[in-house]
């Protein structure tokens, strides 16, 4: 699928001396039938004139905040509506900071903040700039509010320096971007469940039995389909992070209550997608009164609990299922042994042998289907969960398109 011909693509130059690429790149933009508008920091107007711009965009260059002719003509909040992507190209250290705090001083973090375009940034800086904790918490952040970074490459630096850091080729940039896009509204009109996060198993009012999963990999699969236009309603055990914008959160305590939510919510799903670290086994009986220490020992029975992914395969056989599982060795037999008796479409399978993936930023996934399966190498958690979303969108579509022919 192609996103680029006749899509509005704004521009963000800041100013770094990789700025004298984004010439290429308005040319190449332009090339796959883009229009382009070019939006200038003051700093990037001194490494390269909106004049050149200008002429290669075919459009005036936006570089003021407050001036009253361009917002005459097209003003800021107007250039955000008219934007269907926006690429920062270079971005600076600086921009990037900006970004983060959502600063409103300058044209370009103004148009950044006012449009609901998807957003990617190309960043352009040092090898110790970008390797600086503030500059990589900066792009944490901003990669956890789903935008987009493309880059950097490795290699020589204008200052001298080698390392990461270069900004990625003006070809590189515009194939990113196409992909990215392309696969951008794959889900619109999906409706999404998912579970996440660990459960809870009370042992008394005070106690309960629980497992180290952090709930990260969950809450980026939930933004990662919101991204793609998903509806998403995200059913999670107790976890220490903030919903996703853009997805309906239900909490849960126990396997028990994840169950019945996520039951509840099934009826709606066209796609679920379970991630959580649901308990195995809970208490035969929870204790009223909190257990005093009165013995040397003690044993507590405990009764499997219901299988959610399994039961809403069963009771909803059209929903297309996606199961994870972690393993701490023989990754791919327990996979697709998984996803036999399970009955599911999807399995997703990562190693936690040697504390890897549970409460970590980084995963790796094998990602197993009846007749195929792919290795995503290790990355952050957010870029995973998005590949990963793209693979699952891509089947889900070929199961429709085979099942519904018209
Ligand atoms: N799962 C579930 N409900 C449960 C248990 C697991 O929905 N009660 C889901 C998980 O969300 C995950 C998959 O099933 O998608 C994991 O499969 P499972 O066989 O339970 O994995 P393990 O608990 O690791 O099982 P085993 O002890 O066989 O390794």
């Amino acid at each position: 699928m192609s996103f680029l011909p006749g899509k509005n693509i704004l521009l963000g130059i800041s100013g770094g001396i990789a700025a004298y690429k984004s010439a290429e790149l308005v040319r190449l933009l332009r090339k796959q039938g883009a229009n382009v508008r070019v939006c200038m920091t003051a700093a990037a107007q001194e490494f390269i004139t909106p004049l050149t711009l200008q002429a290669l965009s075919g459009n005036p260059v936006h570089t003021e905040l407050l001036d009253p002719q361009a917002e005459l003509g097209m003003g800021h909040i107007e250039l955000a509506r008219w934007a269907d992507a926006i690429l920062i190209a270079p971005a600076t250290a600086n921009t990037l900071a900006r970004l983060t705090y959502g600063l409103a001083d300058d044209l370009l973090n103004t148009v950044c903040l006012a449009s609901k375009a998807p957003l990617a940034v190309a960043p352009a800086m040092n090898q110790q700039m970008w390797r600086n904790p503030a500059t990589q918490h900066n792009i944490r952040i901003l990669q956890e509010r789903g935008i987009r970074v493309f880059g950097p490459g490795e290699g020589e630096q204008a200052c001298g320096d080698t390392g990461l850091g270069r900004m990625l080729e003006a070809a590189e940039l515009v194939q990113t971007l196409e992909t990215c896009c392309a696969t951008s509204q794959a889900l619109h009109g999906t409706r999404v469940l998912i579970t996440a996060g660990p459960t809870r198993e009370p042992i008394d009012p005070v106690r309960f039995l629980t497992n180290r999963s952090s709930g990260k990999m969950g809450y980026a699969v939930a933004l990662a389909a919101a991204k793609m236009g998903a509806e998403v309603v995200l059913v999670s055990g107790p976890v220490a992070l903030e919903c996703p914008p853009g997805v309906k959160r239900i909490l849960t305590e126990s396997a028990a209550d994840m169950l019945k939510a996520t039951c509840e919510q099934a009826q709606q799903a066209n796609l679920f997608i379970a991630t959580a670290a649901v308990a195995d086994y809970t208490p035969m009986e929870v204790a009223g009164r909190k257990i005093k220490k009165n013995a040397e020992t003690l044993s507590i029975e405990m009764k499997r609990t219901t299988d959610i992914l399994a039961t809403i395969k069963r009771e909803h056989p059209h929903l297309f299922t996606v199961g994870f599982a972690a393993e701490t060795h023989d990754l791919m037999e327990y996979a697709r042994s998984k996803l036999e008796r399970k009955g599911i479409d999807m399995i997703a399978a990562n190693s936690v042998a040697d504390g890897k993936a549970f409460d970590q930023p980084t995963n790796a996934l094998e990602v197993v289907w009846k007749d195929g399966h792919h290795s995503f190498p290790e990355m952050s958690k957010q870029r995973l969960a998005e590949e990963l979303m793209a693979l699952v969108a891509a089947h889900y579509k070929q199961r429709k398109t085979s099942d519904d022919p018209d």
